[in-house]
């Protein structure tokens, strides 16, 4: 579709910025928390930082949401830290874990600034994993329950937006990257177990929030990476039909409809896997009405046909954003293989720079699933350090939001009902894999994971926030109702823009 006009967002849009609790706190043992999984997993990730201190929003929140204020963010979807709220298995509830995330909100609140709240971001308390066997075991089931129910009740008469888990797809697709393959033997197998207790817990907490917060509204946020065929070949479109199953549909299904699809109990069957599903499970499932996505989105990929003899590779990512991590995609024979798209750039890291994908996911999802979106996570990590003036002049960044935003709009225009765009990051922060070296903040932090791994607490580190030129340009955006697209507003990619779109 072409429109003769810029596009238009609702009024009450959510422009606002996104974190995870273990990437932006730090204050790993402060107040009462214990230590989670993800917390030990990121101490494996020399030579980056590990998230002890990351950019100790634990201690600064007030001075971040004051920028974020300035900014004239609307929302802010950050993560809850389970071990910071229920810290031992006695299943106490830790007070000043409770009172921390009471001021962060009240914070936001008294700023006219919407929380968004995740309650499992990858952050595994370590005495779940350690005395109920984590996800490995469907007593974590009743537990994940008793921790929603405690953040529900504390935070719902504020908190009306709630997600359940961040990108349970990611964590079973990457379950050796994320840590969720922990005291597997047979991964191949138990993810599709580890998946449905996810499951369980995630339609768990769907009914909770229904019961337990007046006017509450919950979503799960799956990791969108839409999958375009390399080619016209008929069997290059099987092959992107194929990867988009594994990678992303089979959990978007199951959360709308309750059930399992035909296509992966078919895949079960073929490769004597076992669920695990008992009675009662589906009918748990089916009774939790999701409100709405939530919609992470920063690339795509592109898929080809693998034939059956193909050399079958696992997924390795690049993960220092140089020449000695070079990407290797996955290949699955008889299935598909993902490639390079020669139709877009890609980061340092080798993601894919491509803002039309974001038009792509919503279409999709509207199509697919009719229920609203809002999209959680979007933005571009790239290495950054200070420049003589003491700045960071970020065009690059800038180019890639706005023109991701602008797919947005025109996903609107295209009919398709989003009711936010959280972007990733506010400040700088930790990456999953990365440490600080990867940066997608609006706001740099002037640390390094040198300095963050020397230091001994935060107390010893300046973590002096210093505003972008996307800063800058973001809140122009939301204060125009997502109108001012800057006087250099480049042509998007997908060729749409029009002469009026110039503000
Ligand atoms: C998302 C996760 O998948 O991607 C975030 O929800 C993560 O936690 C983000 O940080 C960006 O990925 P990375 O590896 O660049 O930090």
């Amino acid at each position: 579709m072409h429109y003769d006009h810029n596009p238009r967002f609702p009024d009450n849009f959510l422009w606002g910025a996104s974190s995870a609790a273990w990437q932006v706190e730090g204050g790993v043992l402060d107040g009462g928390r214990t230590l989670s999984t993800i917390d030990l997993n990121s101490r494996t990730k020399a030579p980056f930082a590990d998230n002890s201190i990351a950019v100790d929003h634990y201690h600064r929140f007030r001075e971040d949401v004051r920028l974020m204020a300035e900014c004239g963010m609307k929302s802010y979807r950050f993560s809850i830290s389970w071990s910071r709220i229920i810290p031992a298995s006695d299943g106490v509830v830790n007070e000043e874990g409770v009172a921390f995330y009471n001021d962060l909100i009240d914070e936001l609140v008294a700023n006219g600034i919407t929380p968004i709240v995740t309650l499992y971001h990858y952050d595994m308390p370590v005495w779940v994993d350690e005395e109920l066997g984590g996800w490995r075991t469907r007593a974590i089931v009743d537990k994940f329950a008793e921790y929603s129910r405690v953040c529900l009740e504390r935070f719902g008469d504020r908190v009306k937006y709630w997600l359940s888990i961040n990108e349970q797809n990611m964590q079973i697709v990457y379950g050796h990257w994320l840590g969720t393959s922990k005291g597997c033997d047979d991964w191949f197998r138990d993810q599709w177990r580890i998946n449905h207790i996810m499951n369980l817990c995630h339609a768990t907490a769907v009914n909770l929030c229904h019961e337990l917060v007046d006017g509450g509204k919950i979503g799960p946020v799956p990791g969108l990476v839409p999958i375009y065929p390399f080619s016209s070949d008929p069997m290059d479109q099987i092959a992107a039909m194929n990867a988009e199953e594994f990678t992303e549909k089979i959990w978007n299904d199951t959360y709308v409809y309750g059930e399992y699809s035909d296509f992966v109990k078919s895949y079960w069957e073929r490769n004597d896997i076992d669920p695990g599903i008992e009675p009662g499970d589906e009918d748990l499932m089916k009774s939790a009405k999701i409100d709405f996505f939530a919609v992470n989105c920063y690339r795509s990929n592109t898929a080809k046909w693998a034939p059956v003899d193909a050399t079958p590779q696992e997924y390795e990512l690049n993960s220092h954003g140089d020449e000695s991590t070079k990407l290797k995609f996955p290949v699955v024979p008889g299935a598909y293989q993902l490639v390079y798209n020669p139709f877009v750039e890609y980061t340092a890291w080798d993601w894919e720079i491509d803002p039309v994908s974001m038009r792509y996911c919503l279409r999709y999802m509207w199509d697919h699933y009719r229920l609203p979106m809002v999209i959680t996570e979007n933005g571009m990590g790239v290495h950054e350090s200070l420049g003589a003036d003491g700045k960071i002049h970020d065009d690059y960044r800038i180019e890639f939001l706005r023109n991701t935003a602008y797919q947005i709009g025109l996903a609107i225009e295209d009919g398709c009902e989003v009711f936010g765009y959280n972007l990733w990051s506010f400040t700088d922060f930790l990456s999953t894999g990365n440490g600080i070296a990867k940066r997608y903040g609006l706001v740099y932090v002037d640390v390094t994971d040198e300095q963050l791994r020397a230091a001994k607490d935060a107390s010893e580190l300046a973590l002096t926030r210093i505003p972008k030129d996307s800063y800058y340009w973001y809140s122009n955006l939301i204060r125009s109702k997502g109108q001012d697209w800057g006087n250099d507003f480049a042509r998007p990619s997908a060729g749409e823009l029009v002469e009026t779109a110039h503000v």
